[in-house]
């Protein structure tokens, strides 16, 4: 990899340009800042997106606009609105797209009829069908758990129609914190796994099936609601089809939040408020289908991310969320971006010649600033940031809060890229240290979902622009089935974790 010649040259190209500091590249072009920045317009508000004070340029939007048109990236995007077998490894296609109603007909109006049917559901539970409903268990884990923990924390600061409480963690501390918080006899259960096989998810919902009838629930499973793209399983389960949401197998697990697993999502903000939010993606999904070039914000973005993780071999790329709603959006980006794109062979199984996915990795402004950023500005590593602010604020405090949130957080901005010399050695900053900003003009529904939108087709476009699959994650399966193969006590192993199992009594 590559092996097509058009791709080859594009690469050498590309390594051959010259690279200029961040402040000679904005010295020499007095336009640089329309150049790499952005706005697109969405339902809720805009989204403003600044390259600038990246190592891109002219040159490098051209050369890798070459790259992509190299690397097949309209068709690939074609086949992935297209509903087209793109998950070549498991045979399948990738249409979380057409969840927000943008793909192949027949799929879009398959996930709108399943909508449809969760919007009943989710209204009738808010209606009083299940009697009254104030806290919700939301099992599951990965894809189907990342997801709805941002959404509610991103969208419920202020008020929430139900109490949520996402459950991952087999660590049975984490369901008894949640157990804790609620009320039996007015809670109920999401139990959501795309495969409905988790070890983790069904232990859990195993547990808290008990708490329910150990606490006077008659009928626990009438109080689980499953969100799977396997319904006969959850049947088998126990659990009653009226209260069984599936979703399409083409969904991905990390791709799934738009689909019933978004379920909380709606019970937290209410089905509307969700509708926004698929319809915020969708906003996205159309700029990314139907605008050509740099002009495409996602796909400009897997630009900024090939030039630092491929041609300058940074290793990690970090995300900062300038706004505590966003808390958990570097989490949910880790399993997108890693999951995805953490691979090491092409789409056709041979072994890439360079780098795949950076780690992704990040955290919340300012907290971040007093803990890790003395790294980014003086450490010895080349290491892109994105920054993500709201402008309009989430708290009704005093509005310093707010004012000197973002001043933080375009400071950083500055001085990374600046710098600033001393004559002392350990007060200097050497500057020229990249960062993109993105920045949202209030976090709403359908604000969110965009955002969340241009991360999936940015990852996409990494995934085309490196010819890998970003669908298929066979590396998450062998830990399992060494955990599964303990469980049975039918297998021997290396010294070391046999003594590990000894001493914690497991073997
Ligand atoms: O182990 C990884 C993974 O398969 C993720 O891709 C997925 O999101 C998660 O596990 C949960 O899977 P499921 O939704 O089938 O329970």
């Amino acid at each position: 990899m590559p092996s097509n010649p058009a791709l080859t040259a594009a690469w050498t190209h590309l390594r051959g340009l010259p690279r200029a500091t961040l402040t000679e590249l904005f010295a020499a072009d007095p336009k640089r800042l329309a150049l790499l920045s952005a706005r697109l317009d969405l339902p809720g508000g805009g989204l403003r997106c600044d390259w600038s004070k990246t190592h891109l340029d002219a040159a490098h939007l051209a050369g890798f606009t070459a790259l992509a048109e190299a690397a097949g990236f309209d068709a690939a995007r074609e086949d992935l609105f297209g509903g087209a077998v793109i998950n070549v490894t498991e045979g399948r296609a990738a249409e979380h797209t057409a969840q927000r109603g943008v793909g192949k007909d027949t799929s879009v109006e398959e996930a709108a009829a399943l909508h449809a049917r969760m919007a009943s559901l989710v209204n009738a539970i808010h209606g009083g069908a299940l009697g009254e409903v104030r806290h919700l268990i939301h099992i599951g884990i990965g894809g189907s758990a990342l997801g709805p923990a941002l959404a509610i924390d991103a969208l419920t600061r202020d008020l929430a129609l139900v109490d949520v409480h996402v459950v991952s963690n087999i660590d049975g501390c984490a369901l008894e914190q949640a157990f804790a918080a609620c009320d039996p006899a007015t809670t109920l259960i999401a139990m959501a796994s795309k495969t409905f096989t988790t070890i983790e998810t069904i232990t859990n919902a195993q547990s808290a099936l008990a708490w329910l009838r150990e606490n006077g629930v008659s009928d626990p499973y009438g109080r689980v609601i499953a969100l799977t793209a396997a319904p006969d399983k959850a049947v088998e389960w126990g659990i009653d089809e009226t209260r069984v949401l599936p979703f399409s197998e083409s969904v991905g697990g990390r791709y799934s939040l738009w689909s019933s697993i978004g379920f909380p999502v709606a019970m937290a903000i209410g089905a509307e408020g969700f509708a926004e939010f698929l319809e915020g993606a969708a906003t996205m999904d159309r700029h990314f289908r139907d605008t050509d070039g740099v002009a495409n914000l996602p796909l400009r973005a897997a630009f900024a991310d090939q030039l630092y993780t491929r041609l300058l071999g940074c290793q990690t790329r970090a995300c900062f969320a300038y706004d505590e709603r966003l808390a958990l959006l570097p989490s949910y980006l880790q399993q997108l971006e890693m999951e995805s794109n953490g691979k090491s062979v092409s789409k056709t199984g041979e072994p890439l010649d360079g780098p795949s996915a950076p780690i992704t990795w990040g955290g919340v402004g300012t907290d971040a600033q007093h803990a890790v950023f003395q790294l980014l500005h003086q450490g010895t590593v080349l290491l892109p940031v994105d920054f993500i602010a709201v402008i309009a604020p989430g708290d009704d405090l005093d509005p310093a809060h707010h004012r000197i949130l973002l001043m933080n957080c375009f400071a950083q901005g500055a001085a990374l890229m600046a710098g600033k010399s001393a004559k002392d050695p350990a007060r200097a900053y050497a500057g020229n240290r990249p960062s993109a900003t993105m920045l949202l003009d209030e976090l709403n529904p359908a604000a969110l979902g965009a955002l969340i939108a241009f991360h999936e087709h940015r990852t996409f476009a990494n995934a085309v622009l490196l010819g890998i699959n970003p669908f298929d994650q066979f590396g998450v399966e062998l830990g399992k089935s060494i955990a599964n193969a303990i469980e049975k006590g039918d297998a021997s192993f290396d010294a070391s974790t046999e003594a590990l199992l000894a001493e914690a009594g497991l073997k």
